[in-house]
């Protein structure tokens, strides 16, 4: 018997479910104290300073009232390292020796041979040219190139770079050789088809090729420098069914280790800027590749580290680059802090211009966004005279929004002193600032991103404390169902999937067929037959309510007198507002009528 995804059998992910405790599973990501039935800690998904990130050994699951994360370990492995939910299930089967089915490796992962073939395609590929590279006349200018721009062997292994000949048909030859369906390697990208007659051609011809491995470290792209100048500078394997560029950071693969030890992340924006990094000792740094930061790459870093050093490139297009991705990584609860090249370098120039040692240094001594933010104001205005208030007018702003008054006393006094205004009088107009701005955050716009701004008041979690009835009861039927599968029973027959809330109801038809199954109640295992991220929040949510589990019938007509009791009522109220709107205007026929349906329903 097997679940909605992929086929992974059922037994399986009991089996891991059962071997994998909730507590051992998060406790390595997160520090956690007993608190009762609870354990509490610091949700590793967003920021916070008091933890209201929660698990349930009984229950076997985890819940965060800050974000609202949950599920079972399986989630918690998925959410943290990014896994899909078969990546999870064989990391963990794997972790802990069970056995996979036999046959094709693990049928598990759902297999689809065409990807399978291109990611094979692709490895050889790859060491195709790294072999040419290294060992062959075809290479040697290649070489001597990289030879200058100080890349020794030892780094060129590491990346794996190589060198594709200036000829149409090398990987054509290599390739169907191999018996690989050409068409196929061309929707793959690694050939073109000819423009004229049919047939392929080979896509990279005289570049110098960097592949690009997804998370897990398989080639999925690659991408081909020019040898010398020439346009495109960089030429790239187009989307496919292995390479989604927007999910893709370069260099993840071997930078993960180090990014979890130190919950840190070096940014930077292309391939050369992430080999010096790694060749200067930062092994925990990865590069966007040219284009701009997409949510799904902060949604990985974010799942991997609390804090982002961006090394993007000191000229102008860096600096704002730098300056765009800022609120995309704080915006996710990440720290960042901007490293700043100077002299319009990149990264890679400045290693190979100043050494190792000082690119250390310049990576080292990370500024604050604040700082980042007066330094690029400052380019802008000229420091003349009118540049100066101008520059001063833009720069408070970005002071007065600090909460902390030592921080902005530094400011200022930095101001102060480069634009020989007084302190004082700038102080006076930052706390001016900062009182209109605080006037208008009280009146109410602004109200949504409170927890992840540092301004979260103690105790302030989205509990759902204040829940209209029928919500409250549906919840808690939910709570007793999860636990008791007689108590689902009784609510399958009173009430079946009529729950006014659409996820309720999706949660209730699951269930139903859970139990249909005969299998016992078990929160986690329940969970991972859902697939579907929202609902496996409200399951955890619901779970986390301390419902006693014992349970009667009495308790039980309550909740769904309550839920049933809500349309009705809805009725009832649209009836009432239709009656006054017709007593206003004068027809009291209508009202009179509308009023004995009220009472009618109300009799119900
Ligand atoms: P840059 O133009 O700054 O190149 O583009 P670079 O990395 O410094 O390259 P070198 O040092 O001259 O070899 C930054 C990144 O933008 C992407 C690449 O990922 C590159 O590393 N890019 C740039 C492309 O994808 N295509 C291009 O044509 C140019
Ligand atoms: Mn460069």
């Amino acid at each position: 018997m097997s679940t909605g995804q992929g086929n992974i059998p059922d037994d399986v992910i009991e089996a891991v479910l059962a071997r994998s405790d909730i507590v051992d599973t998060v406790s390595k990501y997160v520090h956690l104290t007993k608190q009762g039935k609870y354990m509490k800690g610091l949700c590793p998904f967003h920021s916070e300073k008091t933890p209201s990130f929660t698990v349930t050994p009984e229950r076997q699951i985890f819940y965060c009232y800050g974000c609202g994360k949950g599920g079972n370990a399986i989630k918690f492995r998925m959410e943290i390292e990014g896994f899909s939910f078969p990546e999870a299930v064989k990391i963990m089967a794997e972790e802990n020796d069970i056995a996979l089915p036999e046959g094709q490796g693990f049928s598990v992962i759902p297999r689809n041979p065409e990807k399978e073939r291109l990611y094979e395609a692709h490895e050889l590929t790859a060491k195709l040219y790294h072999f040419l590279l290294k060992n062959t006349e075809h290479g040697k200018e290649a070489i001597a190139y990289l030879r200058a721009r100080g890349m020794h062997d030892k780094i060129i292994d590491q990346f794996q770079i190589g060198f594709a000949p200036d000829r149409w048909d090398t990987l054509v030859q290599f390739l169907s050789k191999r018996n690989y369906d050409l068409k196929e390697m061309e929707k793959g990208g690694l050939l073109s088809a000819r423009h004229e007659s049919d047939g392929f051609i080979d896509k990279f011809r005289g570049r110098i090729m960097f592949p690009i491995h997804d998370r897990n470290g398989r080639v999925i792209a690659f991408a081909g420098r020019i040898l010398g100048e020439g346009q495109p500078k960089y030429l790239n394997s187009p989307e496919s069914l292995l390479f989604n560029k927007s999910r893709t950071l370069y260099n993840l693969h071997q930078a993960k280790t180090s990014i979890r030890k130190l919950r840190q992340i070096i940014l930077c924006e292309g391939y050369g800027d992430v080999i010096s990094s790694w060749e200067a000792g930062f092994h925990n740094v990865v590069a966007t590749m040219g284009t701009s930061l997409t949510e799904q790459q902060v949604a990985i870093m974010k799942s991997m580290a609390e804090e982002v050093v961006i090394t993007y490139d000191g000229d102008k297009a860096g600096l704002a680059a730098a300056m765009k991705v800022i609120p995309m990584l704080e915006g996710a609860g990440l720290r960042v802090r901007i490293s700043v090249m100077g002299d319009g370098l990149d990264p890679d120039d400045y290693f190979r211009k100043y050494g190792a040692d000082r690119f250390r240094h310049i990576i080292e001594s990370a500024v604050s966004t604040t700082k980042f933010k007066l330094i690029y104001l400052k380019k802008h205005h000229i420091l003349l005279e009118e540049g100066k208030i101008s520059y001063a007018k833009e720069a408070l702003p970005i002071i007065a929004v600090l909460n902390s008054s030592t921080e902005r006393e530094v400011y200022l006094r930095e101001l102060s002193s480069e634009l020989g205004l007084s302190y004082e009088s700038l102080k006076q107009d930052c706390n001016l600032l900062r009182q209109s701005m605080q006037k208008k955050m009280s009146s109410g716009d602004n109200k949504e991103k409170r927890w992840n701004t540092g301004r979260h008041k103690k105790g302030q979690i989205s509990t759902p404390t204040l829940l209209p009835a029928y919500h409250a009861a549906e919840r808690r039927l939910l709570s007793l169902m999860l636990q008791d599968s007689e108590a689902a029973r009784y609510v399958s027959d009173k009430l079946g999937e009529a729950f006014n809330i659409d996820d309720h109801a999706a949660i209730a038809a699951y269930l139903y067929a859970y139990y249909a199954q005969d299998k016992p109640p078990d929160i986690s295992r329940f969970i991972s037959s859902l697939h579907d991220d929202r609902l496996e929040k409200t399951v955890s949510s619901i779970s986390m309510m301390d419902t006693p589990t014992d349970w009667n019938v009495q308790v039980l007509d309550d909740c769904i007198r309550e839920v049933l009791k809500y349309p009705r009522q809805k009725q009832i109220d649209q009836k009432k507002e239709e009656m006054m709107k017709a007593e206003r205007s004068g027809d009291f026929m209508r009202a009179a009528q509308i009023a004995s349906e009220i009472i009618a329903l109300e009799r119900q």
